[in-house]
């Protein structure tokens, strides 16, 4: 096994931290004492550092500014009950990435400067960790194209970054969704497996315009027809229809959410048969007007498990039942917080011990 590379640190004269209400912590608002930043060029990563959160400088001709050669991970980080620091699923998260890249063109991160330099930055970003209920370390990984030149080409020259950020719960009330039959997230053959910024930026008018409405976000559905459902705003989606968790399978549309993985992973042992298929808005629409939708809820990394109480059809509403502490969402929300924190053995051993 080789050693774990060096990463050299320069420490924040003064922290932050005393800052921060951790009581109210707005997502993504606050950016912990320091950052990892390591420059790819001619074909070479360099040397990884980690430096004080602070302004980078980019040429306005960066590429990135203009052709959006950028893609990024959302991981996080948790303290432990016994006082441990945990990272959720690092692996799967270092896969994601590779195949975002893949998909847009750039060069791979090699696996130790990706792991090694978000274990050393959470180390020392330590005390930033949240210990409040459902609170997190969110771990922002990303890259950008940073060649100056206009023409459209793939671009030479890169800046992979992390950066954290001390986070609460993602959303503080259940979630009034729109199925949205109009616009479009990503089609089969596009990007929309790939976590690219052009999925997020491309979002915002149709979620606009169903924030406009009084909904707080859009279901999509396919590209083609309109006729299935694909992800929950920036989550995938998830049912109990008739007794059973059902899930769109992955495709080239759908990003492969971690916490999608890790709840169909679980579902067995917390005693419900888990199917991804393809779900039609009709048969949503039949099942909830039949009351055999029990439950409904988004699924990520930010969110982990977002309720969702109504949901829009062609301008009807549904409204979903109530759920508890025996719903299944609230059981698998727990058990993987369970995980996360140490509180049940990590059988999977989706944890990293920092
Ligand atoms: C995540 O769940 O990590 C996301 O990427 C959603 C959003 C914060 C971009």
């Amino acid at each position: 096994m080789t050693p774990p590379i060096e990463i050299p640190v320069s420490r924040i004269p003064t922290s932050r931290l005393e800052q921060i209400d951790f009581n109210n912590l707005e997502f993504g608002k606050h950016t912990a004492d320091h950052m990892l930043i390591v420059e790819y060029d001619k074909g070479e990563w360099g040397a990884p550092q980690i430096i004080p959160f602070g302004e980078i400088s980019l040429s306005p001709t960066s590429l990135v500014l203009h052709y959006a050669q950028t893609v990024f991970e959302g991981m996080k980080a948790f303290k432990m009950a016994d006082g441990g620091v945990s990272i959720f699923r690092i692996e799967k998260h270092y896969q994601r990435f590779l195949k975002s890249l893949e998909r847009m063109c750039m060069p791979a991160i090699p696996e130790d400067i990706f792991k090694e330099g978000i274990k050393q930055l959470v180390k020392t970003d330590t005390a930033w960790i949240p210990s409040t209920e459902g609170g997190a370390l969110y771990l922002r990984p990303f890259m950008i194209a940073t060649e100056q030149r206009l023409g459209v080409k793939i671009s030479d020259k890169y800046l992979f970054m992390v950066v954290t950020s001390p986070v609460g719960p993602y959303y503080a009330k259940p979630l009034n969704m729109k199925i949205e039959i109009e616009y479009v997230r990503a089609a089969e053959g596009g990007t929309g497996y790939a976590k690219c910024g052009g999925n997020y930026g491309a979002s915002f008018l149709p979620t606009q315009l169903a924030r406009q409405q009084g909904y707080d976000q859009v279901l999509w559905t396919d590209a083609k027809e309109h006729k299935y459902l694909d992800e929950a705003g920036t989550m995938n989606v998830m049912f109990v229809i008739d007794g059973i968790l059902a899930t769109p399978p992955l495709s080239t549309s759908i990003l492969d959410g971690v916490t999608r993985d890790s709840i169909l992973t679980l579902a067995s042992e917390l005693g419900i048969v888990a199917e991804q298929r393809r779900i039609t808005v009709d048969e949503l629409e039949t099942a909830l007007s039949a009351g055999r939708v029990t439950e409904a809820f988004g699924a990520g990394t930010a969110a982990v498990v977002a309720p969702i109480e109504n949901i829009s059809i062609r301008g009807k509403e549904y409204p979903l039942p109530k759920w508890n502490a025996d719903s299944f969402m609230m059981r698998v929300k727990k058990q993987l917080s369970d995980i996360r924190t140490g509180a049940v053995a990590d059988a999977k051993s989706w944890n990293t011990i920092v």
